[in-house]
Order: C-alpha cells, then sequence, then structure tokens
C-alpha cells in the first residue's frame, strides 16, 4: 500500500504543498497520495478523529491550527512546545508525535545560499522584523545556530517583548528605530504579512540604511520579490527570497515520515516559475 498524507487548514486551495510532496514521492522512488483538506476551526476534531481511524501516515498543519492541534496530540517534541505551534504530525504506532520544521527550514534554506553567514555567527547580529508565529519560529532556530545577537522590531512593541529569551542577546525596536540603525546589521529578516499579494506596495520599514554585503530575507513567496527585497538589492544587499523556506520546511516534514532525507534545491526554480505562473 501507499503512503497516504495531507494538509489541514483553511483556506487551503492556494497551497503548494501537494506539488512539493508530490515531487519528493518521485524524487524519494516513493508511492504515495498527499491531499489538502479544508477544515474550518469548528470541524478540526472531527476531522481528526477521521483521519485516526483511516491511520494517516503523516500530515501537516497549517494556520488557523497550528495551535490547537497541540491538544490532539500524543507527543510533543520540544521545539514545537517551545514554539507553541505545530506543522507536522507523525503517525507511529499508533500515537500521534507533533513536530515543527518552520524555523529549522527556514534557517536551512538560508544556509544553502549563503553558508558564509553561518561562520563565526558569534559577531554577526541579526535582526527579525515581526512578532508573529513565523518570527518566533525563526527567532529560536537561528538562536539554536549559534547566532549570539538577535533583535526583534515590530510594529507593536510589546510582542516582540514576548517573543525575547533570556539565552541570548536581544534588543527590542520600534519598526522606525529598526530602520534608523539597520546599518549594523549582517543578517535581517522579514517575517510580517505587509508586502504579501495583494497589498504588494506595502513594505515594514524602508531598508535603505543596510550594510552593503548584508543578507536581506522575506519570508513572503506571493510575490517571490517583494518591495522590501527588491529596495534591498538596490541597497546593495545580498537577498533571499522567501519561497526557499516552504521547501526545506516540507523536506524535514517528509524526512520525519518516511525517514528518507530530500535535498529539495533542484526544485527552487521549478517552484519559482511555478509562482511566476509560467
Ligand atoms: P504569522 O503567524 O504568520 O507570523 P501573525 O501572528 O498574524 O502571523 O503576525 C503577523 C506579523 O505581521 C505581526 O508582527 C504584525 O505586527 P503586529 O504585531 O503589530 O500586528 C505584522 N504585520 C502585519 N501587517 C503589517 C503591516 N502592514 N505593517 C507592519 N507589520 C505588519
Amino acid at each position: 500500500m501507499g503512503l497516504f498524507f495531507c494538509v489541514i487548514g483553511h483556506p487551503i486551495e492556494h497551497s503548494l504543498s501537494p506539488w512539493i510532496h508530490g515531487q519528493f514521492l518521485n524524487m524519494s522512488g516513493k508511492q504515495g497520495i498527499y491531499r489538502t483538506l479544508d477544515v474550518p476551526e469548528k470541524e478540526l476534531g472531527q476531522t481528526l478523529q477521521f483521519l485516526k481511524k483511516l491511520e494517516i501516515d503523516g500530515f501537516n498543519i497549517t494556520v488557523p491550527h497550528k495551535e490547537r492541534i497541540i491538544k490532539y496530540l500524543d507527543e510533543l517534541d520540544p521545539l514545537a512546545e517551545q514554539m507553541g505551534a505545530v506543522n507536522t504530525v507523525v503517525h507511529k504506532e499508533g500515537k500521534w508525535f507533533g513536530y515543527n520544521t518552520d524555523g529549522k527550514g527556514y534557517i536551512r534554506s538560508l544556509q544553502s545560499e549563503y553558508p558564509d553567514l553561518f561562520v563565526d555567527q558569534t559577531d554577526k547580529k541579526a535582526l527579525i522584523i515581526g512578532a508573529g508565529g513565523a518570527a518566533r519560529g525563526i527567532y529560536f532556530a537561528l538562536m539554536d545556530s549559534g547566532f549570539k545577537q538577535i533583535d526583534l522590531a515590530n510594529r507593536t512593541v510589546e510582542r516582540a517583548h514576548q517573543i525575547k529569551s533570556s539565552n541570548i542577546s536581544t534588543d527590542v525596536f520600534s519598526l522606525q528605530e529598526a530602520e534608523e540603525q539597520l546599518g549594523i546589521y549582517d543578517l535581517v529578516i522579514q517575517t510580517t504579512k505587509a508586502g504579501m499579494y495583494p497589498n504588494v506596495h506595502e513594505h515594514p520599514l524602508s531598508p535603505m540604511n543596510v550594510k552593503h554585503r548584508a543578507v536581506v530575507s522575506d519570508i513572503v513567496y506571493r510575490p517571490i520579490e517583494t518591495t522590501f527585497l527588491a529596495a534591498a538589492r538596490a541597497s546593495g544587499a545580498r537577498i533571499h527570497f522567501g519561497h526557499g523556506m516552504l521547501l526545506y520546511q516540507a523536506a524535514f516534514s517528509f524526512e520525519l515520515w518516511t525517514g528518507i532525507p530530500i535535498d529539495p534545491a533542484p526544485l527552487l526554480t521549478p517552484l519559482e516559475q511555478k509562482l511566476k505562473g509560467e
């Protein structure tokens, strides 16, 4: 029998996960299917009961269920527990195990394009813009990867204070303060929804003062090149697109389900073409 996976979310019709995991199944020579399940909040419990009976091999869980899923799990990975959110569930011998591959996936995608960032990173300074679930995941994964100074900037400054860990050095700034001192950072990561389709002209702050050759990254991937990234490139930064994160977090999920490691790098260009509608 083939493998059976799905992603649960609402809305979910534009999810790229079925395409990505279809490619992984092909690459690994495994038989299987991966489907989307559009599940509104009030139907989550019922849907999960159904999936348990079907003995699904694993599933992804996305907005708006990443926090609520936790109470239905038998075990929770420490990183997912720290983040308070799960994006991957693995079925093993009748039990459900929850993980979060978002932050790790993001770091791996950044590392594969800019390995120099992860050499002597104790001397480097990073700034995360935003303080939602995505920012939290990236903050902890970046900390695990060895960064010792990770600052946070958010429209609502109080939310950024809530993410702050005592294990590293973190200063919290307003967006305006961050914009003014952007030149001190080697890595700047934009995690807010500003600039996401259809609000493509928005950006949380101007990257004009960015350090020359700093890496500026945006996790928004619709459009691929946000207004923020275009301005960062024009100011002399090296840029990193958001769709890499999508591929690498999916590769970590696939490995958790099947034990098969996948190098998703060959899919970067085809995914880019898909996102551009080519
Ligand atoms: P996610 O879990 O995807 O990160 P979220 O928890 O809704 O989403 O967080 C969204 C983030 O985008 C927040 O940091 C939010 O800022 P606030 O905390 O002040 O709400 C930020 N955000 C959303 N729209 C924004 C905009 N137009 N300009 C600046 N920041 C924005």
